[in-house]
């Protein structure tokens, strides 16, 4: 039986509107509307495209969104600097620099400078440290979307087998904390490992993470199973592909996200979740300091 598709971009309009909604309610009792800072570095052009639909999308929703752009060859210490001004800065809600950063650049220390309040992209070792703990504060937006794209279906993941593909600070990582707290057994391959396409078509859930294309064989899929293609690849051809050879794996999974339109618009409707959330908490924190 074919798969049912499941549609990232239905569900992730859901999420908009509800922040929407939210952003509308706070501007409607006199409040600021949430603001939220994207710092790019250099012009990978990939990078651009991601960040225009953040700003576009923040935009589109009604909360402030700043833009920073930095040279290819920006020293740490300007970057940093620029990380401690946004920190100080209390319209600012939320700070994501776009990743992956020029090689000269310690992807860690930048991570590390932001205040984790302000970390959206739920990247800080405390946000990530919150999550391993089952005390989760800013979830990183890609596993985040996708646990709301499992929800979607209607099924009942707790107890089932979830299988990630690649082990990523960004993805794979994260995403093993969020099926555990879902309640999931979970197991993780990545680079070093050897039995993959076994522990693949043993999985309920599959996460395909890796960033290479068509690696999850659609005959590794255990039938009924649900599948979720994490994976955005260029082609040769300029067209875009998932991890999943999607045809052959739609033959036997009972749901499947494509490639464009199933995780991709997740991580930018979580990151807008993330921000008014950040607005939300710094709110309350300031307002323990009233006299
Ligand atoms: N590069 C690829 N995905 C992401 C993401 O979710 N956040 C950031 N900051 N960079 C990325």
């Amino acid at each position: 039986m074919p798969a049912r598709l499941i549609d990232g971009r239905a569900i992730a309009q859901t999420v908009q509107q509800e922040v929407r909604q939210a952003v509308e309610a706070r501007l409607a009792a006199g409040k600021r509307a949430p603001g939220l800072a994207v710092v790019l570095v250099g012009d990978d052009p990939a990078s651009h495209v991601y960040v225009r639909n953040k700003r576009r999308t923040c935009d589109a929703i009604g909360m402030e969104s700043r833009s920073v752009d930095l040279p290819d060859n920006v020293s740490l210490g300007d970057l940093l600097d620029v990380i401690d001004e946004l920190n100080a800065d209390p319209t600012v809600d939320g700070i994501l620099v776009q990743q992956p950063l020029p090689g000269h650049i310690d992807t860690e220390q930048v991570v590390e400078r932001m205040d984790p309040a302000k970390d959206v992209d739920g990247f800080h070792p405390y946000n990530m440290g919150r999550l391993a703990l089952r005390l989760p504060r800013l979830r990183p937006c890609t596993p985040y979307g996708v646990l709301r794209l499992l929800e979607a279906t209607g099924e009942t993941y707790k107890g089932r087998h979830g299988v990630i593909v690649g082990a990523s600070n960004i993805v794979g990582r994260p995403m093993a904390l969020e099926l555990m707290l879902a309640g999931a057994t979970v197991t993780v391959c990545h680079r070093f490992s050897t039995d993959t396409p076994e522990h693949v078509g043993r999985a309920d859930i599959v996460i395909a993470a890796a960033g290479k294309p068509g690696l999850v064989r659609g005959d590794w899929i255990k039938p009924g199973a649900t599948v979720i293609d994490v994976g955005i690849n260029r082609l040769e051809d300029g067209s875009l592909a998932g991890d999943v050879e999607f045809d052959r794996a739609a033959e036997r999974a009972a749901w499947i996200t494509p490639v464009p339109g199933g995780v991709g618009p997740m991580t930018v409707a979580m990151l807008m979740k993330n921000t008014l959330q950040a607005c939300e908490d710094a709110e309350q924190v300031a307002s323990c300091f009233l006299p």
